[in-house]
């Protein structure tokens, strides 16, 4: 995710910039690990850009001003393919300086253009898949002199989701958009007008808008907005008003951060796989594992190690790992994990999971275990961080920025990440045939609309949880992948709306926590598929009535069709149906959901809970 801006005015002034700098500061939410902008005037093309936060690109601009300009772009940066460096900030130029592009999403077949045009002569600078756009949008300018016509062919060749914006050096009177899956609304201004990956990029400037819809380009002049597809024919752009004030657009009208970044899950998940699950011959590919793959090959076992909700992830994670490639998978709390003295060998592939990447006491953990002699792969959700760094090899989770606190769309990318991981590791060891992983792949591929129909659904939990604003105390119960489901589910309970909440192993019930149900008990339990594993299903349905017959008001979360469960439950969260070990990326989501209504009816502040940060950055 990063946050775009581009600006065209009847006049060359200082008016783009200021708009731009507005803008940005209003997208940070959705990315700032680095900024930049262009300035086109009748003098050409200026651009400044700089790795860190926003206030580092607006430090250089009060050092050394852009000129004014009539056409502006500017960029706040998530980044995905490239650290976060001053060369791979946005924008990003042409060889020749004719064109500049900003960029969000992720161009699939970079690598494959990116080696055309090296074969060509082309010279990269950065190490972004947005460079590429740069250079075939330049030749393509070049043969057609028209920007709107160079866009057009561009993207033709692009695979992949993205937003693009582009301004010419000799034409500062115009800048072109183009989106495929990645967002890009049109602002209307008098005399001026705007494109932003959000509302939340001019909503200080108008709001009358256009929203465009697949495949489509955006020209916009000082007083034209022209929509046309990705053949070059006329096309409609739906017309809106923006009724949200400038807090609310950062949140894309959500009245949390984290209600947002929950709605965000389907496309958290979609964009982690997106470029990863068909290499050539339709194999997996994870071209960002650089490990050797005599290595992978000789792992005798695999420790994830991890904190808090990134450690439930890497617990679900050894359910499926363990299944496809027969290796024992341990999980250590990174906290722990050094100070055990824990057995690790040249042969112990080490997983690091963080969102931020910063968790000091992951961090300590992965020197540890590199210390030992371990691979360590981190999975982690924030380009260039320490963690990734540090470790042997990154593959990133592409959830985009997680600004609320507590962890929710991070989570289920983190289940994604670690899938791909042990899918590949499963290929390249041969525990799964190539027609298994492909199988798995393509009910992954499956999950982001699953996920959005429980996330459509919200309207139901949210009553719920509105109903039970004065519970004190909830429990949650799980078995298998699902036993990992409900430590998250408390976890979020705990750490939003400040109630005592506690996650078991449903088994585990009997052997103590059952004394903890009493008349009313609120418990919610998340039952795996009646199709799936063994008698895993029974045997939940058997700890329902075993707390049911003691008072407790049982909450279950179940898949579609399960009509077993209804006459046990005094109210059910339906799922869709999905495969034993995906159902975790859709039974976690009501949780979650729960939660954050729990601690909106409560009137706490969901997205910055007390006592709590979002990167524990030490031990
Ligand atoms: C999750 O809701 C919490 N905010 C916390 O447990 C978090 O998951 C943990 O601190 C790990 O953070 P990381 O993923 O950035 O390493």
């Amino acid at each position: 995710m990063c946050g775009i801006i581009g600006y065209v005015g009847a006049s060359t002034s200082g008016r783009g910039l200021d708009v731009a700098l507005e803008a940005l500061r209003r997208l940070q939410y959705r990315g700032y690990d680095s900024a930049g902008i262009v300035a086109a005037n009748q003098d050409g093309l200026s651009h400044v850009k700089r790795a860190g936060k926003l206030e580092v690109l607006e430090a250089q601009l009060e050092a050394e001003p852009l000129p004014a300009a009539s056409a502006v772009i500017g960029h706040t940066r998530w980044a995905t393919h490239g650290g976060p460096t001053d060369v791979n900030a946005h924008p990003h130029l042409s060889e020749d300086g004719s064109v500049a592009v900003v960029h969000n999403g992720i161009l699939e077949n970079h690598a494959q253009l990116r080696r055309e045009l090296t074969e060509a002569g082309v010279k990269f600078v950065s190490e972004t898949d947005t460079e590429v756009a740069a250079h075939l949008l330049a030749h393509a300018y070049a043969a057609q002199g028209d920007l709107t016509d160079a866009m057009t062919s561009v993207v033709q060749r692009l695979e992949g989701a993205f937003t693009l914006l582009a301004v010419a050096a000799d034409n500062p009177h115009v800048v072109v958009g183009a989106r495929r899956t990645s967002p890009l609304v049109v602002g209307l201004g008098e005399g001026e007008n705007f494109l932003g990956s959000d509302v939340a990029a001019f909503v200080a400037q108008t709001t009358s808008a256009l929203e465009l819809g697949q495949d489509q380009v955006a020209t916009i002049t000082p007083d034209s907005v022209t929509i046309t597809d990705f053949d070059g024919n006329l096309a409609e752009a739906k017309p809106f008003t923006v009724d949200w004030d400038a807090s609310a657009a950062v949140k894309g009208g959500f009245a949390t951060f984290m209600d947002k970044e929950i709605h965000d899950e389907p496309n958290a998940v979609r964009d982690t796989l997106l470029g990863r699950t068909t290499g050539p011959g339709g194999a997996l590919q994870l071209d960002e594992l650089r490990i050797d793959e005599s290595v992978l090959r000789s792992v005798d076992k695999i420790v994830v190690i991890a904190c808090g909700t990134a450690a439930y992830a890497g617990h679900v994670a050894k359910y499926a790992i363990e299944h496809w490639c027969r290796v024992p998978v341990e999980v250590e709390l990174a906290h722990e994990f050094r100070y055990r003295d824990p057995v690790v060998t040249e042969k112990t592939l080490v997983v690091a999971i963080s969102q931020s990447g910063e968790t000091m006491d992951t961090i300590m953990a992965v020197r540890h275990a590199r210390e030992q002699g371990a691979k360590v792969v981190a999975v982690v959700n924030t380009m260039g961080s320490t963690i990734a760094r540090e470790s042997d090899a990154a593959l990133y989770t592409h959830a985009g920025p997680e600004v609320a606190v507590a962890s929710t769309k991070a989570f289920l990318a983190q289940i994604a990440a670690t899938y791909l991981l042990g899918l590949y590791l499963a290929q390249l060891r041969g525990t799964m045939f190539a027609d298994e992983v492909r199988t798995v792949l393509a009910e992954l591929e499956t999950m982001p609309a699953k996920i959005q129909s429980v996330i459509d659904g919200e309207g139901d939990i949210k009553a719920l949880a509105d109903s039970m604003r004065d519970v004190t105390s909830v429990l949650y119960l799980g078995r298998h992948v699902g036993f990992p489901v409900a430590m998250e589910g408390a976890l979020k309970l705990k750490e939003l709306a400040y109630i005592h909440a506690e996650g078991f192993a449903a088994g585990e019930l009997k052997h103590g926590p059952i004394a903890l149900i009493e008349d009313g008990q609120a418990v919610f339990v998340v039952v795996p598929s009646p199709r799936g594993r063994d008698v895993l299903h029974d045997k939940v349905l058997s700890n329902i009535q075993e707390i049911r017959a003691r008072g407790a008001r049982t909450l279950v979360v179940a898949e579609e069709g399960d009509t077993a469960v209804t006459e046990y439950a005094d109210k059910v969260l339906w799922v869709p149906r999905t495969p034993t070990l995906l159902a975790p990326l859709v039974a976690v989501v009501p949780l979650q959901i729960f939660a954050c209504a729990l601690a909106t009816a409560k009137g706490l502040d969901v997205d910055q809970p007390r006592n709590l940060a979002k990167s524990v950055t030490v031990e």
